[in-house]
């Protein structure tokens, strides 16, 4: 039997604005209608992995108010299941971004976290059969700082494989980041984790891996694709191109990595053929419009 993928993230509605141009501090742009979209890193990577065929549990929170229901709902759709879902009842609202997206599929986002601020550190206890070695536990940075660490502590003391995918960027204890299997950053949250820029070339991967010490580490390079540096290898960094796609809008392509990559890690696949997999599928996600319009679906075997 292949283990479950259990998110531990964000549930967001996305607001977004199509701009010509991303506006700079101060300025105003035009852009055109708005448009609702179902987002959250969290919720995006449950969707992601639910699509690649994983068994999915998703661990969060939504507000007591009316855009609770769409969000659960368009998750439940998809497979995931939402069962454990905390319904704030205080009156906090569902978590909200604001999007803009550019023509060039690049895009600016606000989170105002909302309910997502009141998941709970020891939210992997109420995973029912409980969690265990075989299954993939995914957690990001949109979820409180403490939960983001007991998760990652509970996660590793069940023996299931712990992905880390630090967005958006802050810093990480290495005490932490021992008890992380996979590290997934862009090269900017790898900035933030290694406390410098990092070139990434082979040189500056292999360091930055060393840098963190224990787990694997996995960057995505956005339209480069993405790079694998194992841990204790002596700086063996493996590169994976991404094929060259029409950008229609990057929003939620790292998520789409993240998903797939969880959901072929609970296949067995050996994580060279992981990260390949998730490079191809994270391509085919910047397609389409939306963080989950573009995200590929597994064709059954
Ligand atoms: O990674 C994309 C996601 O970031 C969006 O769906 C938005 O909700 C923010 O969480």
């Amino acid at each position: 039997m292949t283990g479950r993928v259990i998110v531990v993230g964000s549930i967001n509605v996305d607001l977004v604005v199509a701009v010509d141009e991303l506006p700079g501090p101060g300025e105003t742009v035009i852009g055109g209608e708005l448009v609702v979209h179902q987002g959250g890193k969290g919720a995006n990577q449950a969707v992601a992995a639910a699509r690649q065929g994983a068994d999915v549990v998703m661990l969060g929170a939504v507000g007591g108010d009316d855009l609770a229901d769409g969000a659960l709902d368009a998750l439940a759709d998809e497979g995931v299941d939402v069962s454990r879902v905390l319904v704030s009842a205080d009156g906090t609202r569902t978590g909200t971004a604001l999007i803009a997206v550019s023509s060039e599929g690049e895009n600016q986002i606000i989170v105002a976290p909302g309910a997502n601020g009141q998941v709970l550190p020891e939210v992997l206890e109420t995973v029912d059969p409980a969690v265990g070695p075989g299954d993939v536990v995914v957690v990001q940075h949109e979820v409180p700082v403490d939960v983001v660490e007991r998760v990652i502590l509970d996660a590793a003391a069940c023996e299931a494989t712990v992905l880390l995918n630090p967005a958006p960027a802050r810093a990480v204890s290495s005490a932490v980041l021992a008890h992380v299997d996979v590290v997934i950053p862009n090269e900017h949250e790898l900035a933030a984790l290694v406390g410098r820029p990092v070139p990434t070339d082979r040189d500056g991967l292999a360091e930055a891996s060393q840098a963190l010490g224990g787990p694997m580490l996995v960057v995505t390079l956005g339209s480069r694709g993405a790079a694998l540096a194992m841990s204790g290898t002596g700086g063996d960094v493996n590169l994976f191109p991404a094929p060259e796609v029409e950008v229609v809008d990057t929003t939620g392509a790292g998520d789409t990595f993240v998903g797939a990559l969880a959901a072929a890690l609970t296949r067995g696949e050996p994580i060279e053929r992981a990260v390949d997999t998730a490079v191809q599928a994270a391509a085919i996600s910047v397609t389409g419009a939306g963080a989950r319009g573009g995200m590929p679906r597994r064709p059954r075997t």
